[in-house]
């Protein structure tokens, strides 16, 4: 008789956005002549930049011919143009050193901030932000890491870390010993970003404790603020204790293309049962290689454009258009008299609800007389509760429409 592996029933209803395309859905199919405006998913709308997709129509080219034809990626962790690039455009001029060894080319962050826990035993202990991108708490459940959830959704093993008005949505550091922890900045949902000196805290609290931060910097070229950290190895020492997440799905308008990459430095280290040491990078090399086959040579040439003086130019206007929509968003709604958070330097918006309402009433009230879809903070943990995340990737016209329908909520 085959088992089933009865961590994965302990998962919360859906994965969020399915739940939030079904209610959608029902929607629509009761009122067909609605025009629905999405903000919900972070997902682009804007096409792939030109210098980009000049670079992946001359891939085709040379994947159209025997003497330019490329098989596997032999070394698995991506191409050295791509590699190269990364390390020279993203890291080096912020001051940060990073060896091509240290780079994993992958298909996206989900993927990686979802996997990378593998890695790591299974009684360690999981911190994460409240709220926080689903993917890492479920993929702890999956894991067996968890125990099971209570009624506010909040699994037994894990530490919960409230992000709230109060503290500006950055976590403080837990009271309990954590092995394991999340962070992502700029945040996804609720847009905060962490400064030099909230970040320097956390790395302290990792060297201390031996643990090991899993640093998601999938929105960084979503940071407008000169004096807010892009990676957090511009924090000293944070070689020693993080891995960082980044991604071109939202960088570059990859979200249906697929490439990212994972920084796992040398210095990295976590524990065997013993006490003893080991080096986390060959860890994750050998998982990487094993379940993973690479990004596709036409992938990994488009992603290398986005670092030409053309790509960086084409990227940097997309983004200011997402962001400019942002900016309408918290005016328009701040002016309605909504509380805003976020939105400056996230692509995301974090819209207190009025009183009187949870997260998913007024994802359904926003919905109905709107028109608009949002995300309901509640989807993101139980702290998320009473918020409605709002995406600023849409045409700046259906933005701006969106806008006005709340008017009507
Ligand atoms: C989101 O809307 O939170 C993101 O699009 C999800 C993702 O990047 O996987």
């Amino acid at each position: 008789m085959i088992n089933i592996n009865e961590n994965f029933l302990k998962l919360q209803a859906g994965y969020l956005f399915p739940e939030i395309g079904r209610r959608v859905s029902a929607f629509a199919k009761a009122n067909p002549d609605a025009d629905i405006i999405k903000l919900g998913i972070g997902d682009v709308t804007e096409p792939l930049a030109p210098a980009v997709i000049e670079a992946m129509h001359d891939a085709v080219d040379e994947m159209s011919r025997i003497e330019t034809f490329h098989g596997y990626d032999d070394s698995g962790r991506g191409y050295d143009f791509l590699i190269d690039a990364i390390i020279k455009n993203d890291y080096a001029p912020r001051g940060v050193k990073i060896e091509p060894s240290e780079v994993f080319i992958s298909d996206g962050s989900k993927c990686d901030t979802g996997n990378f826990q593998e890695i790591f035993g299974i009684d360690n202990v999981v911190g994460v932000a409240d709220p926080v991108y689903p993917v890492y708490v479920d993929t702890n459940v999956m894991a067996g890491r968890t125990g099971s959830a209570d009624d506010k959704g909040r699994y037994g093993k894990i530490v919960y870390m409230p992000c709230t008005a109060q503290n500006d949505f950055v976590p403080e550091l837990p009271t309990k010993d954590v092995d394991l922890i999340y962070l992502c900045f700029p945040n996804n949902p609720t847009g905060a970003v962490a400064n030099k000196a909230q970040l320097a805290k956390w790395v302290e609290y990792a060297k201390e404790h031996k643990s090991i931060i899993l640093f998601d910097a999938a929105y960084e070229a979503f940071i407008s603020d000169p004096e807010l950290p892009h990676s957090i190895y511009e924090i000293d020492g944070a070689k020693e204790v993080a891995v960082e997440f980044r991604s071109f799905s939202k960088t570059a308008g990859f979200t249906g293309v697929r490439c990212a990459f994972t920084i796992v430095p040398k210095k990295l280290k976590a524990y065997k049962a013993d006490g003893s040491a080991c080096e986390v990078n060959p860890i994750w090399a050998r998982r990487h290689c094993t379940k993973f086959n690479g990004v596709s040579y036409i992938t990994q040439k488009g992603a290398a454009a986005v670092y030409s003086p053309a790509g960086k130019k084409q990227i940097r206007q997309t983004i200011e258009l997402y962001m400019s929509n942002a900016a309408l968003i918290c005016r328009g709604l701040s002016d309605l008299g909504y509380d805003v958070y976020g939105g400056v330097n996230a692509p995301y918006v974090w819209l207190k609800t009025p009183a009187g309402f949870g997260s998913w009433n007024f994802f359904d009230r926003v919905l109905e007389k709107a028109h608009v879809v949002g995300t309901p903070g509640a989807g993101f943990g139980a702290a998320g509760e009473g918020y409605l995340r709002l995406s600023a990737f849409n045409k700046t016209e259906k933005v701006k429409e969106a806008v006005k329908r709340f008017e009507q909520v």
